[in-house]
Order: structure tokens, then sequence, then C-alpha cells
């Protein structure tokens, strides 16, 4: 896991992982009936893209062309509804010959190269019929009139004649804008009921990893960078939201369109099919040769722009060293080493879009071609309609944009994978150790170290048989170098770690025996650095806790925080970017109110008053001495003036008890809180 932490930003792993996948659907499951009426509208969708060109293709066939021709046999033929007109001639219905039979009769001279209409008896085309006698003829059953004739005609006859095709196809047209309609609306259904689900998975990830994270160890904070938590929430989400609503729909919607294009065009005609199906593997693996080039380009432009960035980021705000000591020509030269590669990586980028981009709508075009060379010389031998033709060519555009999106798809799949890898890595952390469960009445408030050893990482041992014990009420002050450990202790006694050996006792019992909410709410701590929530000031005391208005005020009027009350808006102050418009006195004064106010027995403070000017740090002592009145506090001070009436001063070095005792006894050993204490004292004399 930890091995893992270091580096999780760059994990770009397989762009499927089905256990992964399996973890990502359960987020999915709340969900699942909006989830399923939206695959429904995709399928109906998908179906009404489908018979679109179909309805173009039975417009052009059964309406648009003139379907009849005029064979001269001398028995009736035995398909296509043969209308005997006499001599030997018999009008027949093109569509239902076979096209073995046209080439025969074709090449027999029986078959006249002319079409013609034909009109049904007793339909109001009569008039028109009557009114052109040299044009047509009559036949028993109806009329006919042959495409050169009708385009003799004027163009209101011809709409007249063709009464019938016109109404089909109005009602064709009908049917078409009725299936936009739908489509339009189902579209809007499904981007909305889509859009809704993935909305709704990210809120509950969102929720469910702030949960986590709240609940992980302190010391998870400490080696994880505050940016990262941040892009898991984020950024990662929005990654797994993007493959549900765009990738995952898509992959289904267009297999599910490719199946039932290819599925229509092997129905209306298996060869022309068959020619399309032999491009297939060349445009699918052109795309995914494109993918994958552009994806490598464009991950070492995202590369070299963050080099660019850091590079100039740092030697900007390092110009002043990089003048003083006269480096800017090396500067120089290693700047220009980074653009340099920036500028190949854009390069390469350009030149795969300049290349890949023609190349696909080549090969989409080269498959229309194909289409219109080889089916043509079909409809032109008859054995495929022209409204097959037409609607062949709207097949192969509507085969091309799938297979792109899929290549597309792969990225968002595998940016997917990689996140929710991340997501689940952080949501595997384990949570923190909740301890026992005990619970001490009337604490008194004892604390007592025995024999502690401790280290973050493995035996590098921060604190050696470390033993103190501070009695109930009293006063303790732990003093040491930076990096003593001091600090430490603190965190060990909030059990923020876990100790290696040794005991920490409150009251006598083994902090791990009692309940963690209880063990920290005994305890107020303060630190150097107040946070401050974004919120107002009162909300910064009570920090959203059961704490009463009354008794906020009352804390902050006991530490010595009155300041607030001649605040212009008082306790409703809006604490704005963490309190930059407080002095640090003054944040000081508010943390301890909030100490006060969460009433705990124990209280501890960490350089609380190192960063404190002497003017305000006489408040704040005076404020202090108050709290501490009848709890037990363990101070760790810098400024030795600050902790002289403790009861007993621990003096740590290494990790080390090296002294401990009063004021007086200390400073009569001699030993290293002497020296410090002379030190301290110099640099104040000095001042
Ligand atoms: N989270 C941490 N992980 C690893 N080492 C740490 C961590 N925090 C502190 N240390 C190390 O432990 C030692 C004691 O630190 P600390 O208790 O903060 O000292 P002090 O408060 O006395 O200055 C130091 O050497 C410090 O580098
Ligand atoms: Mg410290």
């Amino acid at each position: 896991m930890s091995q893992h932490s270091a580096h999780d930003d760059e994990i770009m792993g397989k762009a499927f992982d089905l256990r992964l996948m399996r973890r990502l659907i359960h987020f999915l499951k709340p969900y699942w009936k909006i989830f399923s009426v939206c695959v429904l509208l995709i399928l109906v969708l998908t179906g009404i893209q489908t018979v679109l060109p179909y309805i173009t293709k039975i417009a052009i066939d059964d309406f648009l062309t003139l379907p009849w021709a005029v064979v001269t046999l001398d028995h009736s033929p035995s398909a296509g509804e043969p209308i005997p007109l006499g001599d030997g001639r018999y009008l027949v219905r093109i569509g239902d010959i076979s096209p073995d039979t046209r080439m025969k009769w074709e090449s027999a001279g029986a078959l006249s190269a002319k079409r013609y209409i034909f009109v049904t008896q007793g339909s109001p085309q009569e008039t028109v019929v009557d009114r052109n006698q040299q044009v047509f003829t009559a036949v028993p059953g109806g009329f006919f009139a042959s495409e050169d004739a009708l385009r003799a005609l004027p163009a209101t006859d011809t709409i007249t004649l063709r009464q019938g095709a016109v109404t089909g196809v109005i009602r064709l047209a009908i049917l078409f804008a009725i299936a936009l309609v739908v489509r339009f609306l189902f579209g809007v259904a499904q981007v909305y009921l889509l859009q809704l689900t993935g909305q709704k998975v990210m809120y509950d990830m969102r929720r469910q990893i702030f949960a986590h994270i709240l609940r992980l160890p302190l010391s998870y904070f400490d080696r994880t960078p505050v940016g990262r938590l941040v892009t898991r929430v984020t950024n990662d989400v929005a990654a797994i939201n993007e493959m549900f609503t765009s990738m995952l729909v898509n992959l289904f919607r267009d297999a599910f369109l490719i199946v039932a294009v290819m599925g229509i065009m092997f129905q209306m005609d298996w060869r022309v099919a068959l020619v399309i199906l032999a491009l297939f593997p060349f445009i699918v693996l052109a795309a995914f040769e494109f993918r994958r080039r552009v994806r490598s380009a464009y991950r070492e432009v995202r590369r070299q722009i963050a080099r660019l960035n850091a590079n100039l980021q740092e030697s900007i705000s390092g110009m002043r060293i990089i003048q003083l000591f006269v480096q800017e020509i090396k500067a120089n030269k290693r700047f220009g080493k980074i653009n340099v590669d920036k500028y190949r990586a854009s390069m390469r980028q350009l030149i795969t879009f300049a290349v890949f981009r023609p190349l696909m709508s080549f090969l989409s075009s080269f498959a229309v071609a194909l289409v219109i060379w080889y089916g043509g010389r079909n409809v032109l031998q008859g054995s495929l309609s022209l409204g097959a033709l037409t609607a062949f060519i709207q097949y192969v555009r509507m085969l091309f944009q799938p297979i792109l999106e899929l290549s597309q798809g792969y990225n968002v799949l595998q940016g997917a994978m990689a996140a929710s890898e991340r997501i689940f890595i952080l949501l595997d952390e384990p949570e923190e150790d909740r301890g026992g469960t005990g619970k001490i009445e009337n604490l008194h408030g004892k604390i007592e170290f025995r024999h502690v050893w401790f280290a973050y990482k493995g035996e590098d041992w921060v604190l050696k048989d470390v033993s103190f014990a501070a009695t109930p009420g009293s006063r303790v002050a732990i003093v040491g170098p930076t990096g003593s450990g001091k600090t430490t202790i603190i965190r060990l006694l909030l059990r923020m770690y876990q100790i290696q050996k040794g005991e920490i006792l409150l009251d006598g019992v083994p902090i791990e025996q009692l309940d963690l909410g209880f063990l920290r709410s005994r305890m107020a701590v303060v630190l150097q650095d107040v946070f401050l929530f974004s919120g107002d000031i009162m909300g910064n005391i009570r920090l959203w806790s059961q704490i009463s208005e009354e008794e906020a005020v009352e804390a902050a009027r006991f530490a010595n925080a009155g300041f607030v009350e001649s605040l212009p808006e008082g306790y409703k102050t809006e604490v704005k970017e963490r309190g930059v418009t407080l002095s640090v006195g003054e944040r000081q004064l508010l943390s301890f109110a909030r100490a006060v106010a969460f009433k705990p027995q124990i209280l501890v403070l960490d350089e609380a008053t190192a960063s404190i000017d002497s003017q305000t740090e006489d408040v704040i002592q005076r404020s202090l001495e108050k709290i501490m009145e009848n709890r037990t506090s363990i101070v760790i001070a810098h400024r030795l003036s600050t902790i002289r009436n403790s009861d007993k001063i621990i003096v740590l070095h290494n990790g080390k008890v090296v002294e401990e005792g009063t004021h007086a006894e200390l400073i009569a050993m001699h030993g290293l809180y002497a020296a410090l204490h002379a030190m301290q004292f110099a640099e104040a004399g000095a001042d």
C-alpha cells in the first residue's frame, strides 16, 4: 500500500479490469432501475437511427423510381405480376423479377429499355390520360406511361398522374418526421436519465470517500499530500463518471449499432455487405493505431508542459540566487533544452493529427466509393435497387462513427480504471483503530508515560525509554531542542500513533483500552499554528459541536478573547482566508477559547506562544494561567520564561529524558536546562 501511495498518480494500468469493474458496478446498483430505462431508450434510439436510411430506401424503390416495364413474350411471365397488354406484351413489376431472368429477357430483346408507370383504372388520372391520348395507352386494369412520355408531360400532370406515389412518399415523410421527433424526445430523456445516474453515483462516491478520509488515522495525512486526496474526491470521481456516462453507454450503443447496421446490410444485399465487411479490419486498425499515437503524444506533451512549468517556476522564484551567483547562462541552457523537448513533443502530436484525421476521412470516403462502384454495378445489372444503394451509402457512414468512438473510448476506459484503482487504494486504506471502548467516569487527569519507546519508521527511535508523570491538576512543561521529540510525545498521548514499547496511562488506565473519542474529547490541544475554518468566529469556537452560543461567549471571555466583542460584527465576524484579518495573538486567543469551550480535563499546548510578540504575550499568559487552573496541563514551550512556574519541567534531548525537576532545581543542576536558560537570557538581554 505504501509503495503505491508514493506514485499512485502515475498508475496507468489496463483498460479493463474486471475486479475494479465489479467494485464500480456496486456504486451503480442503487440506480439500476433508472439505468435500465436508459439502456432501453438507447436501444430504441439506435433502432430508430438504423431505420431512417431504410425509410429512404423504401421511398426510392417503391415510389420514386418507375417500377414497371414491358416485356414481349409468347407466354405470360411467371414473375413480376404480369398484366397482359395484348400482342404478347406484358407489363411487369421490375423489382419482382430475378436478375437472371432480367438479363435473359434483355439479351433476347424481350424487355423494353423504357420503364413505365402504371395507373389504376377509374382513378382520377383518367382525365390526364384522355388529354394526352398519344402518350397513354389504356390497358385492361389500368393505364401505363413510359418514362420518356412522362418527361414530356407538364410537372403538374406528372404529379397528378403519380398521385399514389406522392401519397406514399408523404406517408413515409410523416413517418420519418415522427421517427425524428421520437428520437429527439427519447434522446433528451436518455441524456437526462444518464446524467442523473452519473451525478448520483458521483455524489455517493464523494460522500463515501470523504467519510472514509475522516476516519483515516492522522498518521496517514503525514505521508499523503493534500492535493492528492483532493484529486481523489474530485478528478478521479469525474473520470469514473465520464466512463459511465459517455464511454460505457457509447460502447453499448455503438456495438448495438454496428450489429444492427450489419444485419440490415446483409439482409439488403449480402455481397455488398461482404465488401464493406472486408474493409472493417483496416478501419479498426487505423482507428486504434491513431488513438494509440494520439494518446502517447498527448501524454508526452503533458509531461513536457509540467517540466517546463516546474523549471520556470523554480527559475523565477530563484531568480535572485541565479543572478547573484551569475548562473544565467546555465539556467538559460537548462531552459533551452526543456523548451526544445516541449516543442518536439507538440510537433509530434500535431503531425499525428495532421496525418490521421485525413487518413480516417479518406478511408471513410474510400468505403463509400467502394459501395458506389460495386453497388452501382449491381444497380445497373438490376440485382440491387437504387434505394438499397442509397441506404448502403448512409449505412457505411454510420459504421465509421462508432469505430472512431470505440477507439476513443479506450482512453476514457483506461483513465477511469486508473482513477478507480486510485480511489479503491484510498478506500482500502485501513481506518483508524478506534481502540477499546473504555471510559473513565470522574476523570482526574493523571498522565503517566512508562518506559515509552517509539519510532515513526522501523528502529529509528524518536522516543527512547521516556518516563514521566503528571499528577492531576499539575502543570508539566517539556523543553528541549528542536527535533528532540516533544511534539511526538503529544501525538502519542492523543494516540495519533501506536507506541512500540512501554505504556501510556490516563488515570492508571492504558490509553489503548480507552475509546478514542472519549480520550480525545477529554484533552484540548492548542498548537502554534491556529487553524481557523471558513465561517464566523462563533463557528470556529464551537466547531459544529453541541456547545451553546452562551457557553462559547463565556469561554471566549474566560480566555481573555474579549477583543471579539469590540469587532463591528462581534462573534458573527467572518473569518477570511484562514484568519488573515486577525493578528497572531488574536488567533491564539481564539484557539484558547475553543479549548476552554470544550471543557477538557487536560490541556496540551505545543509551542502555542512561540510566535507571539511580548506585548500580546502578557494577555495570553494571563489567559493561560486562568485556563490551566484546576487542569492537568502539558506545555511545550520554546520560550523558557513562560514555563518557569511549572510544577515540573522535563528536559528532552534526542528522544531521552535527560533532566527533570522544577525551574530552581534544574538551574541548580547546571545541565542542559541551565545552559538553554542562560542562552535565552542572554538573547533577551541583547534585544
Ligand atoms: N511523521 C513523521 N514521520 C517520521 N519522522 C517524524 C515525523 N514527525 C517527526 N518526525 C521525526 O521525529 C523527530 C522528533 O520530532 P518532533 O517530535 O516533532 O520534535 P520536536 O517537537 O521536539 O521538535 C524528528 O527527528 C523528526 O524528524
Ligand atoms: Mg515540535
